[in-house]
């Protein structure tokens, strides 16, 4: 990995893992866009640059140049007012009202290490190099961050804005970095859904003007997810070029790809700037979340696999990232809201010796709890269901061996509560008017220190009473009635990011501030699934659709970006639900054994045989859990588009993998389904358990292999394959 800045022709060289991104200045300032893609020389590319659009196009202020046009180049970092009419990345109304910016070339400097991003996770690691822009008339200036990674293909790019002028201005649209790619031949991939249908797939065609994606929730949504994928035309699963676009970020956020007059296209992103106006006094600066560019030339998995290095590398806890994780038994389908010691005992006593080893309560355990429209807040033990207090189950729980897990919802507030009764200003609203419910409770008003300082200590108090192993933080409603008592008004339009901050400064002070404690994400299910979650939780709740069939597709869905370490997925009950299917109890294990697997069903019903299949599943999984903490994921056959799931996960050094193969249903006269496999070493030996085949990797990868499939639905199988030479 390396930055290299050519004097001569101005061009900066970011050489990373599998690729290049290469800028140049040009002669009038500009930080223009040359090239990203595979690793190239260092020739000088600025013939690439052939012209661009000619008509009408504005000249640099001072210059009648047409050839200096800020429309001709690709923006590193795309400003407003002064001839670029594509969509910028910062717009800033500078002290005198006028909205113009011409943000040209001062120095750059490159790091020896790393800067974290004050308040916000950011990737570690790296090179960095900093480009120093200003504009000369106000005083603003843009730092421009970029790193580079010799062991991921990815570079992170972020910006920090500046106020150097004499007088406050305000930031319209500050987003984290432009991004130019030649031409308009690509789809932008992008990750929607709901509650219990998170990250659908959806393929759109490039076109001239804008394709984007965004969140005006505060927080990331199962809606949206803060990724986008641009793919070049004709690319797979396995072949072609593919860069992906995702935000450390779990705010409002946007992603716009912009099809340009020029026939190029322009990625740009990062808070979004929808009801957003920063104010900056004079010296004041503000950071902006770092986005994580990816690229490939081996397809859309290519691409997954460059997030999932880069996460499980430079963003995810080294403590806990490739550790083998707790493996759960939560009572929240099991119960419910309806338990009491007696009951968790019983689920606690019936998985003995089976390899569960950690307990997790679920919602209910404090305050008035008995259903979801009270107790929010109220971090304190509901002792009428725990008689004896939390410490009767963990002392039970301990003394089996196994570790307690507690969950939480520290951002929320019931009406029906204590801490509402006591501080009503505490929850998000606006005075004078009656506040949205959301699963009918409220949105603690996390840009106010003394909130954050209530939050912090309820939980922290709890955590230090109790010998507390796991924490499962919730999230189960979006912010509404946007109105903070803690900000002047000219400022309410900072609230979203301001959350964000918050969220972050409760994050660092509740999860850093308990390094024993394993901290699992969550949000009604896995709607708060993003990088930033993830610098604080090793693990997410994936889905509250625990269905095996449904997960198929969210699982995959979440994979795109996400490693597979990082999806929580849990062993339910049947008829499910969610979806009152029934799919059989393997199939439910092999589906959840593709990332960091528990149960979640009533264990005290259990019969000896109940007990000895989970043992067996989990002894099972442990066999390749390194594989899936640590293992490069290959695709095969995609849920959204066949009735199969199939992938491998294949270690780092090829010497071992898994196949999963899964078929939904069962039809008559099936052939065979012949299935090459992926990602292993084409000169190896190799051997599949289960299948009694040994043969070459170039084999194996090229003329496959035949899986026969029972007379079942939802039949799915996992298989071993290890090195034979
Ligand atoms: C959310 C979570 C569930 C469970 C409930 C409890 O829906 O996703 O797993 O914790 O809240 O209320």
């Amino acid at each position: 990995m390396s930055i290299t800045f050519d004097h001569s022709t101005k061009t900066f060289y970011l050489d990373g893992k599998g690729l290049t991104y290469a800028f140049f200045i040009n002669d009038g300032g500009y930080p223009a866009h040359l090239y990203f893609g595979a690793p190239i020389t260092h020739d000088d590319i600025r013939f690439t640059l052939a012209g661009g659009s000619g008509s009408f196009v504005p000249t640099p202020a001072g210059n009648d140049d047409t050839n200096l046009s800020y429309m001709r180049f690709l923006p590193e970092y795309g400003f407003y007012g002064t001839g670029d009419y594509r969509e910028p990345a910062v717009l800033v109304e500078n002290g005198g009202g006028d909205r113009l910016s011409d943000l040209l070339y001062v120095s750059h400097e490159v790091l020896p290490s790393k800067p974290r991003i004050s308040g916000m996770p950011s990737l570690d690691g790296g090179e960095t190099l900093v480009i120093h822009l200003a504009d000369s008339v106000s005083g603003f200036r843009a730092d421009l961050y970029y790193t580079v990674y010799d062991d991921a293909s990815v570079i992170t790019r972020r910006a920090v804005l500046t106020n150097d002028g004499s007088s406050p201005c305000a930031l319209h649209r500050a987003f984290s970095f432009s991004l130019g790619l030649p031409s308009q031949d690509y789809s932008v991939i992008t990750l929607h859904g709901s509650w219990a249908a998170e990250r659908n797939i959806e393929t759109i065609p490039m076109h001239h003007g804008v394709v984007s994606v965004d969140s005006k929730r505060c927080t990331s949504s199962a809606t949206l997810n803060p990724f986008m994928g641009i793919i070049a035309k004709g690319t797979t699963e396995t072949h072609g070029k593919a860069y992906g676009v995702n935000l450390v970020y779990s705010s409002s956020f946007v992603l716009k790809a912009e099809g340009t007059v020029g026939g190029d296209t322009v990625v740009s992103g990062g808070i979004n700037d929808f009801d957003f106006r920063w104010i900056l006094e004079a010296g004041e600066s503000l950071e902006t979340p770092e986005a994580v560019i990816a690229f490939s030339d081996e397809g859309i998995g290519g691409m997954s696999r460059a997030f999932h290095d880069a996460y499980r590398d430079h963003l995810i806890s080294k403590k806990h990232v490739f550790t083998p994780r707790p493996i759960v038994i939560n009572n929240w389908e099991a119960t419910y809201f309806n338990f009491d010691i007696q009951k968790l005992k019983d689920i606690v006593d019936a998985v003995e010796g089976t390899g569960i080893d950690t307990l997790v309560l679920d919602d209910g355990w404090f305050g008035v709890r008995n259903n979801d429209r009270s107790g929010l807040g109220d971090w304190f033990v509901n002792t009428q269901k725990l008689s004896g207090g939390l410490a009767k189950i963990i002392q039970h729980v301990h003394s089996k061996g196994m570790r307690f897990g507690l969950w939480f919802e520290p951002e929320m507030v019931s009406e029906d509560s204590d801490l509402f009764r006591a501080h009503p200003d505490y929850a998000i609203g606006v005075p004078g008017r009656g506040r949205c419910y959301g699963r009918h409770q409220f949105v603690l008003d996390l840009t106010r220190a003394d909130v954050r300082d209530y939050i912090v200590s309820s939980v922290n108090r709890v955590l230090s009473e109790n010998a507390i192993d796991y924490v499962k933080w919730d999230y189960n409603r979006n912010v509404t009635d946007i109105y903070s008592l803690g900000r002047e008004k000219e400022r309410q339009s900072e609230f979203a990011h301001r959350y964000a901050l918050g969220l972050y400064d409760i994050c660092e002070r509740i999860v850093n501030g308990n390094p024993n404690v394993f901290f699992e994400g969550c949000s009604g299910g896995g709607a708060r699934f993003d990088p930033a979650m993830m610098y604080y939780f090793p693990q997410i709740w994936t889905s509250d659709d625990t269905d095996a069939e449904e997960r198929t597709r969210i699982q995959y869905g979440t994979s795109i970006v996400y490693p597979l370490s990082t999806m929580s997925c849990h062993i339910s009950a049947v008829p499910n639900h969610q979806t009152h299917r029934i799919t059989p109890m393997s199939t439910r294990a092999d589906i959840a054994h593709l990332g960091a697997t528990g149960y979640e069903l009533d264990t005290s019903a259990f019969t000896d045989g109940d007990r000895e299949t989970v043992r067996l599943q989990i002894e099972e999984y442990k066999k390749y859990e390194q594989l899936v903490l640590r293992g490069d994921l290959y695709r095969i056959d995609s849920p959204f588009e066949t009735p199969y799931f199939n992938e491998m996960i294949v270690s780092k050094d090829k010497s071992e993998a898994i196949l999963c193969v899964y078929r939904r249903l069962s039809v008559p006269n099936a052939e065979p389904k012949r299935i090459t496999l992926a990602g292993l070493d084409p000169s190896r030996l190799y051997r599949i358990e289960g299948l009694d085949i040994t043969a070459s990797g170039s084999t194996l990868m090229n003329v496959g292999i035949a899986i026969k499939y029972p007379k079942t639905d939802f039949w799915s199988e996992i298989y071993h394959i290890t090195q034979a030479d």
